[in-house]
């Protein structure tokens, strides 16, 4: 099936969807990014326009092929355009009640064939599947942040996801320069139920004055050989995005070692959601 995949729709034009439509019209395929607001939708384009350029000017690609990646990319507000989609991806927000939604309208109008992947960071798969009628064609694709540098793709696969659907998914994503894992559909899925247990233990060792946010963050960037410290990091993910993802691993996993931290949870309450507010751990004005 992938070698049939010739458009991809993407929807949600924040930074994970921006990045993913970014990364698949630089690897050929013809891109429609769908975001309802048409503010959301014009941030998204300036972003994609630049992060491209400044790969021309870093000569990692030449200006043709940024030229012929911006000519696959096409953005819209209207849902009836993914209709002539191969393949749609849904990266909006991390509410599972916002992509059941979705996901009940994209089975209304995407093709038949299509595959319905959801870049969900926690949120269970087989759940999402049971709101369409193709819940074989409905798989979890995870990309990490930032999507055109991040070497990884974590495969969720549903409790009805098909062998097909999966060796499509994995295949698309091969084209797209990655490696694959893949996980069974439980809380967290790999990656999230390592890495957002560590990012709320730093916030509990800033919680309860063990070090500074800078001697957190240098610890585990110098002592662990992480590219950022937790706290940059989750700056960086989004505070609301790491408090969402704690919910979903206690509610799930059902133990209080999942319990979000009181200052994330105070963060987020104050509006201090990282580096996209201009304010989170850190002070980015
Ligand atoms: N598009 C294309 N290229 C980009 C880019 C983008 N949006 N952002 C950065 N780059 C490229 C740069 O061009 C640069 O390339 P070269 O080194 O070849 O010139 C390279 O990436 C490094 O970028 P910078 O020099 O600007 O900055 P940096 O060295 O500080 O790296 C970083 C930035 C890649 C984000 C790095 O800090 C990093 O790897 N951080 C950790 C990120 C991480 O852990 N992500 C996973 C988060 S968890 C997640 O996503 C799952 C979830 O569900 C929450």
């Amino acid at each position: 099936m992938v070698g049939s995949v010739k458009m991809i729709g993407v929807v949600g034009g924040g930074q994970m969807g921006s990045g993913i439509a970014q990364l698949a019209a630089m690897y050929g395929f013809d891109v429609c990014l769908l975001d309802l607001n048409s503010q959301a939708l014009s941030t998204a384009s300036s972003s994609i326009s630049s992060s491209i350029n400044r790969l021309v000017s870093k000569s990692h690609i030449s200006q043709a092929t940024a030229s012929d990646a911006f000519k696959r990319l096409r953005f819209t507000t209207n849902l009836n355009d993914l209709s002539v989609a191969d393949f749609v991806i849904e990266a909006v927000v991390e509410s599972e009640v916002v992509k059941k939604t979705l996901f009940v309208q994209l089975d209304k109008i995407a093709k038949t064939s299509a595959i319905l992947a959801s870049n969900t960071s926690s949120i269970s798969i087989t759940r999402l599947a049971s709101s369409t009628t193709r819940p074989q064609q409905v798989i979890g694709m995870h990309f990490m942040n930032p999507p055109p540098v991040m070497k990884l793709i974590e495969i969720v696969r549903g409790a009805d996801t098909s062998d097909e659907t999966f060796a499509a998914t994995k295949a698309l994503s091969q084209r797209l320069g990655k490696t694959v894992i893949t996980s069974q559909d439980y809380s967290g899925f790999i990656v999230n139920r390592i890495l957002m247990p560590m990012i709320n233990e730093a916030f509990y060792a800033l919680y309860t004055h063990v070090a500074t946010k800078e001697d957190i963050d240098t610890g585990m960037k110098l002592g662990t050989n992480h590219p950022m410290g937790p706290l940059e990091l989750a700056d960086f993910i989004g505070l609301d995005v790491c408090l969402s993802i704690m919910k979903v691993l206690h509610a799930g996993l059902g133990e209080n070692k999942y319990a979000p931290c009181p200052l994330l949870v105070q963060y987020v309450d104050a509006g201090r959601l990282g580096k996209k507010r201009g304010i989170g751990v850190y002070d980015y004005s």
